[in-house]
């Protein structure tokens, strides 16, 4: 957005993708290969919902979550940890009761924006070189000017099988068809959300994470780094 970021100083690198693609790890990988920040945009989204609920505000009031927002004190760790008012936030936004509000907070167009402003924000901070941020329109809104857009793309049976391999692997018994329908109907909902929908942009390089290992999808994105070379911004 014109006029909010007037000195830019990290470089950028965005992963977008929809659940279940695998994009943290990587984001979070490629960020310690490189010794940048790996900003975890769904962590902040889920943070807000956080706070959204503790604080008894209904996350369907679009207005009721930005007056929650305003009052926050957002920070980010540089391995993607979310801080709210100092206190590092890790299982507690992983909880059934966070997964079934943050679409609902996520899909007010304001609040968006408002969180936007912050993590565009982090550019501007000086303790890093460069940035990995990854979500869903993370390089198609909130940072459009990053050096590297990428676009992780899986089937959608691959992102259910690993969810439920997850789930499975940590004592949640669920059934399969019941991992594809939550995650075909999240798809559904994010791709109601316009310029913020998930999605290849033109430009974006695709990665085909169906297949490939951790390590080999992570040398591919780190060639793409290298290939940008050190003038890009
Ligand atoms: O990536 P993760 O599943 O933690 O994201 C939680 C939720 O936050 C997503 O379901 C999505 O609704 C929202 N989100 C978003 N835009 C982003 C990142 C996350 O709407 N850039």
């Amino acid at each position: 957005m014109p006029g909010e970021d007037p000195s830019p100083r990290a470089r950028v690198v965005t992963l977008d993708g929809l659940s279940g693609s695998g994009k943290s790890t990587l984001a979070r990988r490629l960020a310690a290969a490189l010794g940048w920040t790996f900003v975890d945009s769904g962590a902040w989204y889920r943070a807000l919902t956080f706070a959204v609920l503790e604080a008894e505000e209904d996350p369907r009031n679009a207005d009721s979550v930005l007056s929650v927002l305003s009052q926050l004190d957002l920070a980010g760790q540089a391995d993607g940890t979310v801080c709210l008012d100092g206190r590092a936030l890790g299982a507690e936004l992983r909880t059934a009761r966070i997964d079934a509000a943050v679409s609902d907070v996520a899909d007010h167009p304001s609040v968006r924006q408002a969180l936007n402003q912050r993590l565009r924000s982090l550019r501007n901070s000086a303790q890093h070189p460069g940035l990995v941020a990854d979500g869903r329109d993370a390089g198609s809104v909130i940072y459009p000017e990053a050096s590297l857009k990428v676009f992780v793309d899986v089937s959608l049976e691959e992102r259910a099988r690993r969810r439920h391999q997850q789930a499975l692997a940590i004592g949640q018994e669920r059934a399969f068809a019941d991992v594809l329908a939550g995650l075909r109907e999240r798809d559904q909902r994010e791709s109601e959300r316009g310029a913020a929908a998930p999605r290849a942009h033109q430009g974006d390089r695709v990665l085909d994470n169906e297949k490939p290992s951790v390590e080999e999808a992570i040398r591919r994105l780190l060639d793409w780094v290298k290939s940008l070379g050190t003038q890009s911004p």
